[in-house]
């Protein structure tokens, strides 16, 4: 392993990272890829770092692929979800924390439904902070696994067009993907409703289209986002089956274009609104390749923030 070293402290989102840390994490994550693909799967290089995992919004993929990277690298683990847990007796996010860190953990892997959650602890707790999600502002390791996906696809990044298709409003997805994306070199369009299409985006230095199969002529890479209705105070369209014949992505688009494109999502998948099972299920997707990076990824982000922890 590399003995290169991550400039942050904690990931609170793509922001915190320069090009040499996102590009030192992907070339970690493919080092890791290999070791998951061997029969002892285990490293020992995080022994004695204690991980606590408090996720106090809904998870399955994020939060056992954290888990799973964790007791790779050979971590103490502690998990958390807060349904179940004293915060339905009105505990706070800072006490709930303080009482985990009671117990000396060293770092805290937080998902929680308020935009600024993880950037808040970061400045109360002495724990390095992983942010899992922060409602609707980033999701950096799932842009990291996006970009490596990408590379791993197609041998590079620079240049390659991306469609990003979806709530684009309210996709932690989206944003961390635009910036880690852009640093990288590649070009990203987003595609959705206008009512989706936050209006600050053309300032984060991406381009907007509002037909479907323009984006999909144009774009190497589509990757299909959920529609965030947990999210939505307002009706941001007419209904599911609107959305799914203006957006929706299906086979029969793919088969028809002139190339052969990449198709992803983060998960978990609407079938039928934003994408057609038979296009979730085909040879153009990705999907499952992108779940198996994530542990990789992850490994690589706990294990260079763990040696900054160290070294500082
Ligand atoms: C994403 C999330 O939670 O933001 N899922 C994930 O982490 N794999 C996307 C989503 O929920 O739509």
């Amino acid at each position: 392993m590399t003995d290169q070293k991550i400039s942050t402290r904690h990931l609170i989102g793509i922001r915190d990272l320069t090009v040499a840390d996102i590009k030192l994490l992907l070339e970690t994550g493919k080092q890791f890829k290999e070791v998951l693909q061997r029969p002892i799967k285990k490293v020992p290089s995080l022994r004695d770092v204690t991980i606590a995992n408090l996720f106090f919004e809904n998870s399955t993929r994020t939060r056992m692929s954290f888990e799973l990277a964790e007791k790779r690298l050979s971590a103490d683990v502690i998990n958390f979800s807060a349904s179940g847990s004293s915060v339905s007796k009105g505990e706070s996010l800072l006490d709930t924390v303080q009482n985990i860190l009671a117990m000396k953990v060293d770092i805290i892997v937080l998902r929680h439904a308020a935009v600024g959650a993880a950037k808040f602890l970061s400045e109360k707790v002495p724990a390095t902070i992983v942010n899992a999600g922060d409602g609707t502002h980033e999701h950096p390791t799932q842009a990291l696994l996006d970009a490596f996906s990408i590379q791993e696809a197609l041998g590079t990044i620079k240049n390659v067009k991306v469609a990003l298709i979806g709530d684009i409003l309210h996709s932690r997805v989206a944003l961390s993907n635009i910036l880690c994306l852009n640093k990288l070199g590649a070009k990203v369009k987003v595609c959705g409703p206008p009512t989706l299409i936050p209006k600050y985006i053309e300032s984060l230095g991406v381009e907007i289209e509002f037909n479907l199969q323009n984006i999909l002529n144009w774009c190497d890479v589509a990757n299909v986002l959920r529609i965030q209705t947990e999210r939505m105070e307002l009706q941001y369209f007419p209904s599911a089956r609107e959305y799914s014949q203006f957006f929706g992505v299906s086979k029969n688009e793919l088969d028809l274009l002139s190339k052969k494109i990449v198709l992803m999502h983060p998960g978990p998948i609407n079938r039928g609104v934003e994408l057609n099972s038979d296009a979730a299920d085909s040879e153009y997707s990705i999907i499952l390749n992108q779940v198996e990076n994530g542990v990789a990824i992850r490994m690589a982000v706990l294990y260079h923030l763990a040696g900054h922890r160290m070294s500082s």
